[in-house]
């Protein structure tokens, strides 16, 4: 998601109101508070007092939310499987937002896109020099050579999920097969640093250090999001940024990893046609994978792929 002035602003650390020992706990476990969330918020307000960027409650997902979160995966997974089969040259990136919508209803779920902040289509599709937000269009054709990033993003009985895949179209250059492999490996580079208690920009750092030590850049101006409730929540997820800085994360937070790298400069700019098309300033190939993370007691769980 394209970075906000309200992603930006320092979120005031503000507690969080307090409930009685006996009460219900706030995470709609059903459990006392003394029983759930009362020795987490103790710790949570420990580091909100070293000035630590710490969690909202909001965001914060109870097991049976995680569970209709998972659900809502399991159909983004099958329609990014499903475009899989059926992608190749020839193919016009109109064709890929038709099979979305069908397949998606089809589970019975929505297409997440589809007019939100008036996105047009029900999926992106970001060809070569595309870094992101591409828009379906009868016009384009796939062709031999071509790199594509299909963004998938689902909502199933109001719970969100959202990945994405780079997908080669043939026989792809050397180059830009490289590209695509670094990029997802980088997904792995970072998934190291997903543990509770530790800073998201530890993850953030992890990812752009790979980048760079591989030659390539890390898009600055977009990045990856809380998800799961909502299709974006907080935390914004950098992946320029330095180590030991950001939100801390907690069990039941939930957010994507999606660095979009670039094989030239990290420079950007966004269509004024359309206004959502993001390009590489100089034209260099540009991917992106992405995957669901949610932090776990003792590290994390792929929620989407
Ligand atoms: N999956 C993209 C994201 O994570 C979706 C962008 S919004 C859209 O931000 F409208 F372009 F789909
Ligand atoms: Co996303």
């Amino acid at each position: 998601m394209v970075r906000k002035i309200s992603d930006i602003r320092q979120l005031k650390p503000e507690p969080e109101i307090k409930i009685g020992r006996n009460d219900e706990c706030w995470c709609g476990s059903g459990k006392k508070y003394k029983k759930c969330h009362c020795d987490f918020d103790a710790r949570l307000d420990e580091y909100r007092m070293k000035g630590m960027l710490v969690p909202p409650r909001r965001i914060l997902k109870n097991p049976a939310q995680i569970q209709g979160i998972r659900e809502s995966a399991k159909i983004n997974i099958e329609i990014l499987d499903y475009i899989g089969e059926h992608i190749g040259a020839g193919v016009t990136t109109q064709e890929i937002d038709d099979r979305v919508r069908e397949i998606t209803k089809k589970w019975g779920a929505t297409a997440a896109p589809l007019n939100y902040e008036g996105f047009p289509k029900s999926v992106c599709t970001s060809v070569n020099d595309v870094v992101c937000h591409g828009i379906p269009s009868a016009e384009q054709v796939l062709k031999e050579g071509d790199i594509i990033n299909v963004d998938a993003s689902t909502i199933y009985n109001g719970y969100f999920s959202d990945s994405s895949r780079m997908y080669c179209i043939g026989e792809v250059s050397a180059d830009k097969k490289r590209l695509v492999e670094i990029t997802k490996q980088s997904l792995e580079v970072g998934l190291k640093y997903v543990q509770p208690w530790r800073k998201i920009g530890d993850m953030g750092a992890a990812i752009h250090e790979f980048a760079m030590e591989n030659g390539y850049t890390v898009v600055r101006e977009i990045g990856g999001h809380g998800v799961g409730l909502e299709f974006h929540e907080d935390p914004w997820v950098s992946y320029v940024c330095p180590k030991d800085t950001g939100m801390l994360l907690v069990p039941g937070m939930m957010f994507t990893i999606e660095p979009m790298i670039n094989m030239g400069g990290e420079e950007i700019y966004i269509s004024d046609e359309d206004g959502w098309t993001v390009y590489t300033q100089d034209g260099m190939p540009s991917a992106q994978w992405e995957i669901q993370v949610l932090v776990t007691e003792d590290g994390y769980e792929i929620i989407s792929y």
